[in-house]
């Protein structure tokens, strides 16, 4: 089999890496690839969803996995499926529940899924109107992609008038911020569940705990991702019921209802509150940096539960008992400005699975290149021995600016 994986960060690392002792893939292409991918297949330089078609035609890939958003909102899979080249994805029309949070949060409100009120606004002057009678804080929200930036806590007026200007009238996201999503703020803890759709069933993975701030004690701006933790420690069975009654059976609902039989992943961003468990968006493709804790815990072959999902068949998904810790590595400044360039050291000397992002291979050299570089990715019986496994590598790798935060994994 000759596999392709459109994606260039730790997430498709952690893909390949699950992949590469699968005796029936012969050959894995990564597009664009990491320095991780590097070694374990060939990275080749297509972007655009044509390119990426002609690609897999010539190539002969007999799978293609897709990891980022924006080719799935593009509609990389319905170009795939017109010429018969086997994908994991959703269709544009179904990757709309992540592309449009105006889309996915009507979507929500007809078929109950527990979530934050909200209301979807077109015109400049309604938004402003609107949040002139509301509480803070309130939450606005960007409908379309930006990357991950397009969501702003609004804790006064001021505020919340200032970020509709810069959505809605600065366009500092392009179409982005043509239409907004305001809605209320919930406070609580946040868990990521990703599960496998084969069309007609969801079959969800373990819990996942994503650190979304730059600092330690979460300060500091939004980024990416800092580290992850698997299985999210504050993540109870009662708030599994109620995420299963209240937001998964209602999701499948809802797909059925509007005809979305997609095969691939459905993420869901989740905020448990004293209420219980609120859905804040979905997200159509596995999490970064939560894919790289879930896959050393899950004991199914990778590939088997794809090919069955595809062939919409039921999977029976079985994790380990054991802990995994995910600590990112950054380039000081990230997410604002870094400097970029400097060798890694030491990487030989790693006791984790070390997963690139942000680097490339120069030779014998693996240099920086972005934000987030490197996930070191330790699984133990406890949550601290991981964590020490990661922090123990962190502190022998070295690249000059190296960041990370001191907290992932602390309970
Ligand atoms: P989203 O892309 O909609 O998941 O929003 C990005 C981030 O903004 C989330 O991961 C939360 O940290 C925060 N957020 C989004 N919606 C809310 C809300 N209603 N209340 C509090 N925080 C929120
Ligand atoms: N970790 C959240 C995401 O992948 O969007």
């Amino acid at each position: 089999m000759r596999i392709l994986i459109v994606g260039n960060g730790g997430r498709e690392s952690a893909l390949a890496m699950k992949l590469k002792d699968d005796s029936r893939i012969t050959k894995m292409f990564f597009a664009k690839g990491t320095a991780t991918t590097d070694k374990l297949g060939q990275n080749v330089y297509e972007e655009t969803v044509e390119g990426l078609r002609n690609f897999a035609i010539k190539e002969r890939i007999d799978l293609t996995i897709v990891g980022p958003e924006a080719p799935l909102v593009e509609g990389i899979v319905d170009e795939f499926k017109k010429h018969d080249l086997k994908i994991f994805g959703p269709r544009k029309r179904a990757a709309e529940l992540e592309g449009s949070k105006a889309f996915s949060k009507k979507f929500m409100q007809t078929n109950n899924i527990k979530t934050a009120k909200a209301v979807v606004f077109d015109a400049y002057q309604d938004a402003i109107d609107y949040v002139r009678t509301q509480k803070f804080p309130l939450v606005i929200k960007a409908s379309g992609l930006a990357g991950g930036k397009g969501v702003v806590i609004a804790d006064n007026l001021v505020e919340a008038e200032s970020t509709i200007h810069r959505f809605m009238i600065d366009r500092i996201y392009g179409d982005a911020g043509i239409q907004l999503v305001i809605e209320e703020y919930l406070k609580g803890f946040e868990t990521s569940i990703i599960a496998f759709s084969n069309g007609s069933k969801l079959f969800p993975c373990i819990p996942v705990k994503d650190y979304k701030k730059a600092g330690s004690g979460d300060k500091g701006p939004n980024t990416g991702g800092m580290g992850s933790v698997a299985p999210c420690p504050d993540f109870t069975e009662e708030n599994y019921r109620d995420f299963e009654a209240n937001i998964l059976t209602p999701t499948l609902a809802g797909l059925h209802a509007n005809n979305i039989n997609f095969k691939g992943f459905i993420f869901f961003g989740l905020m448990v509150t004293n209420d219980g468990t609120y859905l804040l968006e979905y997200n159509m493709r596995l999490g970064d940096p939560e894919t790289q804790v879930i896959l050393p815990l899950l004991e199914n072959n990778l590939l088997d539960v794809i090919n069955d999902c595809l062939d919409g068949k039921d999977v029976e998904l079985k994790f380990s008992d054991k802990k995994a810790v995910c600590l990112v590595m950054c380039s000081g400044g990230y997410p604002a400005k870094i400097q970029t360039g400097f060798e890694i050291k030491n990487l030989e000397k790693a006791h984790s699975q070390v997963l690139f992002a942000g680097a490339r291979n120069s030779g014998n050299k693996v240099l920086t290149t972005g934000g987030r570089v490197l996930c070191l990715v330790a699984t133990a019986d406890s949550y601290e021995e991981a964590r020490k496994t990661v922090y123990a590598d962190a502190k022998t790798i070295n690249f000059d600016y190296e960041y990370y935060r001191d907290d992932i994994g602390k309970f």
